[in-house]
């Protein structure tokens, strides 16, 4: 039975239009946490993405697993859980905790050398990750050479509203210095785009992002089990709280892969 506080967790995280994150344990989602809420955006991009059971899908960046778990129970997709920072082996342990052993291999991959066949997946996915590797030129057409043609790219990363050219003065005592990879919505079109391997289907920025973001970010700096991950939450929803949404939005896109020109 859930208690008072399992409750009133549940309720500031359930999000009328994403009702399939809304039923996953609070507190599964608050353990494994590594930044924003990465059902939310998943469930978005999913509904665009056309996944169909048994489709071979990469989990780019997935961090604690959390989203290939999400994958694999929702879309019945098999699912290759890739990460560079977090073991795989604690990552099978969470995958089979959560009944997705057979559908979820858990792997140590580096994304600038991705260990697979050109042509391999029906679609890559990647949640709060791709900034962190993605920004290279060099990266949309490599990456877009995995994915069969025809074939889906799913990424949601937080993004900001105008590039940034200098510091804005708001978030003078907020900035860090990873905060360069953080890109309008038109630049990662443009980035994608200009390879002519992919064709962006829909770009949003979701209306709400920044305050969902916020609200992510106060339940975990309460009920985070791990003092510096409360920590941590805090800085972040004080520094969105002095934003206000002037400069930090999420950025959604799903493209799909076009095929090889002839001879
Ligand atoms: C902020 S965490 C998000 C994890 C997960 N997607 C989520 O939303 O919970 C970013 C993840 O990107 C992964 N990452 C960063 N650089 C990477 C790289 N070059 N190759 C593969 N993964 C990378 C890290 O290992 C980390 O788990």
């Amino acid at each position: 039975m859930e208690n008072g506080d399992g409750k009133r967790l549940r309720e500031r995280l359930t999000i009328p239009h994403l009702p399939r994150s809304a039923a996953y344990d609070p507190r599964w989602m608050i353990e494994d946490v590594m930044g924003p809420n990465p059902l939310w955006p998943l469930e978005e991009l999913i509904g665009r993405m056309g996944l169909r059971p048994g489709m071979r899908v990469l989990d780019l960046g997935c961090g604690k697993a959390m989203t290939s778990v999400f994958l694999a129970r929702e879309c019945g997709v098999q699912v290759w859980a890739a990460d560079l920072w977090i073991d795989p082996t604690d990552d099978l342990r969470r995958i089979a905790e959560a009944g997705c052993a057979d559908r979820v291999v858990p792997l140590r991959v580096q994304a600038r050398e991705l260990p697979f066949a050109h042509g391999y997946f029906d679609a890559v996915v990647s949640v709060d990750a791709y900034h962190y590797f993605g920004t290279d030129d060099f990266y949309p057409g490599c990456l877009a050479d995995f994915i069969r043609p025809g074939g889906m790219l799913g990424v949601t990363v937080p993004g900001v509203r105008a590039e940034i050219e200098r510091v804005p003065g708001h978030l003078r005592p907020w900035w860090q210095w990873e905060f360069m990879s953080l890109h309008t919505l038109a630049w990662w079109r443009r980035h994608w785009e200009l390879t002519g391997k992919v064709r962006v289907l829909e770009a949003w920025e979701p209306e709400e992002g920044w305050r969902l973001w916020r609200t992510w970010c106060e339940v975990c700096a309460e009920a985070a089990a791990d003092e510096t991950v409360r920590e941590a939450s805090r800085r972040e929803a004080e520094t969105l709280e002095a934003d206000a949404g002037r400069t930090f939005t999420f950025v959604h896109l799903v493209a799909e892969t076009t095929a090889p020109a002839g001879p």
